[in-house]
């Protein structure tokens, strides 16, 4: 996959602080061209050092982008109302849309509390409104956010899930047994037509299936997050030096800063 960057930092402070400066490389890249910026965010735990960076008065990061011009979406959610402990829309506004006091005109979250089908068409018609898709064309994410489980998945695609075999819809609402209950999420055609996908993955327990998803083979069913190979985009694996300790690159990293040695 030549569309791939892997960067391996010493913990999730740097991955985060890295991220963030990819984030806004990529706002001053694209705001040159005066549009808005479109953004899908992940949920779990991992982002959240990412989103208050993002916010931080104390940060430059904050200051360097045009926040009017950021359009807020999610990769996905949980069918739980968005006050929730468990909804990623909830942990994103605490940490990260609040803080920055972003307009509600520029923020579109699932509507979880429906049943998850409506929800889910809800949002893809919601999709195909901002991005002026009608049927047949793919909104284009100027971002993706992404994390991944111990278990391969990413987003709410979960090992073995109907959703992985969606060609067609750009929203799925697929029933996870792990947890009892269905989820929310978007399906592999619009991950794949985004210009870049980033993928934050911190810790020790996710090392092993980050070696099999990086360096393993090609079994997306079993191992979700490699169905995420843009057509004509990048994919930029921010780790911590925990996550990435089973890859074999990284024995070639010098103090994990993501250089690679000669
Ligand atoms: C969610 C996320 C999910 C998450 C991974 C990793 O709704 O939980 O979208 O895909 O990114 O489960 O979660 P952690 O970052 O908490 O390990």
């Amino acid at each position: 996959m030549t569309n791939r960057e892997i960067i391996v930092l010493n913990n999730l402070e740097e991955l985060s602080r890295q991220a963030a400066a990819k984030f806004v490389e990529l706002t001053q890249a694209n705001g040159k061209n005066g549009y808005s910026f479109n953004v899908a965010l992940s949920g779990g735990s991992t982002p959240k050092s990412l989103y208050q960076l993002l916010a931080d008065e104390n940060e430059d990061f904050r200051r360097a982008v045009d926040w009017r011009k950021v359009n807020f979406f999610w990769g996905d959610e949980r069918c739980v109302p968005p006050n929730s402990d468990e909804s990623n829309y909830r942990m994103v506004h605490e940490h990260l849309l609040k803080p920055l006091d972003i307009s509600p005109s520029n923020i579109h979250r699932f509507k979880s509390e429906l049943d998850a089908e409506t929800a889910a068409t809800e949002y893809e018609n919601l999709l195909r409104l901002i991005f002026n898709t009608h049927h047949g064309l793919t909104p284009r994410f100027d971002v993706i956010f992404l994390g991944m489980g111990a278990d391969g998945h990413t987003a709410s695609l979960f090992p073995e899930s109907v959703a992985l075999d969606e060609t067609e819809k750009l929203v799925a609402a697929p029933f996870v047994e792990k947890f009892l209950k269905f989820r929310l999420t978007l399906t592999p055609p619009i991950i794949n037509n985004a210009a870049n996908v980033i993928f934050q993955v911190a810790g020790a327990d996710k090392a092993d299936v980050l070696r099999e998803v990086l360096e393993g083979a090609h079994d997306p069913r079993r191992l979700p997050a490699q169905i995420v190979n843009p057509r004509d985009g990048k994919v930029f694996w921010f780790l911590d030096e925990a996550a990435a300790a089973q890859l074999s690159i990284n024995r070639k990293y010098e103090n994990f800063t993501g250089r690679l040695r000669r």
